[in-house]
């Protein structure tokens, strides 16, 4: 613990703030916006283009004074300096966490390990541009001279969520004439899909993966280079139709991709703080390089003020406040993050892996367990989708469920009504969930008695609303900014490891590495303690039998062919010993050599 920070709950702050909650549990939002007819103008703050209203939160003058206070006593500000300068404050790696150097000008300076790493950013950067151009623009050709009209980027995780998100959000941005796709699962259904109706003389993959071992990506990859190379028909295609993402070159190299076409990043980048490296290649060219540095300069701003803003007008300290005020005061187990903005839809995925792998941990920095509670469960979706769904429950159930609300006051897709609809809609239910309606205003409107109970609402539910101008690739760079600062801030306070990679990831990554065929249950059951409740259930899996089913993926025939590499597996040379499963005793063995390495 760093000197002079005591542990959480001995902070002096932490108690006030126990017993200020005492005060505070039953203060229903009512009586604070009629105390204080301003409410609504003074629990407001604003920065790079984000605007945050956090009026309808069960807080006042004191509650945000003892929050402060807490994030001081928390050692806040060293942190945010020490991140910042490039310490390594990811102990358990003895690793620097510096996504921060991602959008950091050029001509700036952070130095980690005595070189400075800035430079390092912007030649990658733009090679990405450089590279991204030259596809957009047809120069790069696949291997038979066609142009390239498909990009699919294969990942999982940071690798795969960040990019996928960005590209849904920003898809009104998008280069119109392409077709950007997505696949992490292991599941074969996901690559099936995503490349069913695309040409392969068209198709470049982009294989996103710090590691470069990670078991689903390179399960996926080794499938789509047997698809490029059924139709194409020459090992030299892959040069043209594969490009890396990783910082493993030796690993990239193995795979057979040139490492001239691979674009690194750096081990203090965290996998789920990646989007805006080279594992937004594929979002780079979606929107264009201009775009992409516009999402950097948004990220950068929001930095800017995270790092220099006093925290009560500091737009990620008070959401990562607020967050550990419900989490450990009021008990509050998840937090609902509702985009009203269809271009988000994928965001809340997205704030999962940000927020749930750095902050679901339960023991502190140095090893003991917390007495206290960590990160919440984080969830949400479109809100007007969610409105006929769960909230219900947010209205009128048993559990308090803070959420964040984001909207934008112009539409990227004017139509009609739709727009006016849709913030009416946002503002209604902030309003409704902090106000409800009481029995006597249910009475007023003509309910029969027996239905007032159930029209009533208690109300009293927090909201943050969090506005923007209209949906840019910079709001979208600073939106995210604002919720990793909010995790760190948060990730601070509990005195916690939120850097870390998530736990059990290395062993299956090591299993990945050893076999270059899927492993089967049977083989590993020799090596691995399997329970018995796995025992029982695996008998109907035929991955237990010692084989995993594996259809060779088809040969093409036509561009735009709908079969599916599941319906369409015969023999071909998909065959071949690579693609073969192991049989239980070969993969035994590959896991027992590796093991005695
Ligand atoms: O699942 C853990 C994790 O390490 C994530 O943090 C990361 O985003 C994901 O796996 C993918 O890892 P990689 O980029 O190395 O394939």
């Amino acid at each position: 613990m760093a000197a002079g920070v005591r542990p959480l709950t001995e902070r002096p702050a932490w108690n006030a703030l126990r017993r200020h909650y005492e005060e505070m549990r039953s203060v229903h939002l009512r009586a604070l916006f009629s105390g204080d007819p301003r409410r609504g103008e003074r629990y407001t703050a604003e920065a790079a283009g984000l605007y945050l209203d956090y009026s309808k939160h069960r807080v006042t003058d004191e509650t945000v004074r003892l929050l402060v206070a807490l994030a001081e006593e928390s050692d806040l500000p060293a942190r945010i300096d020490a991140m910042f300068r490039g310490d390594k404050i990811n102990v358990t790696e003895h690793r620097a966490v510096l996504h921060v150097a991602l959008r950091t000008p050029r001509g700036r300076s952070i130095v980690v390990d005595g070189e400075d790493v800035v430079p390092q950013v912007h030649a990658v950067l733009d090679r990405m541009a450089d590279f991204a151009t030259r596809v957009r623009d047809g120069r790069w050709t696949g291997h038979t001279g066609k142009r390239i009209r498909n990009v699919v980027n294969i990942g999982i995780g940071g690798s795969d969520l960040g990019p996928v998100m960005a590209y849904e959000a920003l898809r009104h941005y998008s280069a119109r004439d392409m077709t950007f796709r997505f696949v992490s699962n292991v599941d074969g259904t996901d690559f099936a899909e995503a490349t069913r109706d695309l040409d392969p003389a068209e198709t470049l993959f982009i294989v996103s993966s710090k590691t470069f071992t990670t078991l689903e990506t390179m399960t996926n990859a080794r499938s789509a280079r047997e698809w490029t190379l059924h139709a194409v028909g020459d090992e030299r295609a892959v040069a043209r139709h594969f490009v890396a993402v990783s910082t493993n070159a030796a690993e990239v190299g193995k795979f057979g991709i040139d490492t001239a076409n691979m674009f690194g990043f750096w081990d203090w980048v965290g996998g789920r703080y990646s989007m805006d490296s080279a594992i937004g290649l594929s979002t780079v060219m979606a929107i264009g390089p201009e775009h992409f540095r516009a999402m950097l300069a948004g990220f950068h701003a929001m930095d800017e003020h995270f790092r220099s803003a006093p925290f009560d007008r500091n737009l990620p300290v008070l959401l990562g406040l607020l967050s550990v005020w419900y989490r450990d005061f009021f008990g509050a187990q998840t937090l609902g993050v509702m985009p009203y903005e269809q271009y988000l839809k994928r965001f809340p995925a997205y704030l999962q892996q940000l927020t749930m792998e750095s902050n679901g941990k339960h023991v502190t920095l140095d090893g003991a367990a917390v007495d206290y509670d960590t990160g919440p469960i984080v969830w949400g979706e479109p809100g007007t989708n969610g409105q006929h769904s769960f909230y219900q429950l947010i209205h009128q159930g048993t559990t308090l469920v803070p959420c964040d609300f984001i909207a934008f006051h112009r539409t990227l897709n004017p139509l009609g009504r739709h727009h006016d609809l849709l913030l009416a809609n946002v503002l209604a239910q902030a309003e409704a969930l902090a106000f409800g309606k009481t029995a006597e205003e249910v009475r007023a409107e003509g309910t029969p008695e027996p239905l007032v109970p159930h029209r009533t609402f208690e109300g009293n539910r927090p909201t943050s609303m969090i506005l923007a101008e209209r949906l840019t690739p910079e709001t979208l760079g600073t939106l995210v900014a604002l919720y990793e600062h909010s995790v760190f801030t948060q990730g601070v306070i509990w005195h916690i490891d939120s850097w870390s990679r998530r736990i059990g990831s290395r062993r299956r990554r090591r299993s990945s590495t050893r076999a270059s065929s899927p492993p089967s249950l049977a083989a590993c059951r020799k090596c691995t303690p399997v329970s018995s409740s796995t025992n029982s259930s695996a008998p109907r899996s035929s991955a237990t039998r010692g084989r995993v089913p594996f259809s060779p993926p088809p040969r093409r025939r036509r561009a735009a062919s709908t079969s599916s590499i599941s319906s369409t597996a015969t023999t071909t040379r998909a065959t071949s010993r690579r693609s073969r499963p192991p049989s239980a005793r070969s993969s035994c063995a590959t896991t027992r050599r590796a093991t005695r390495r």
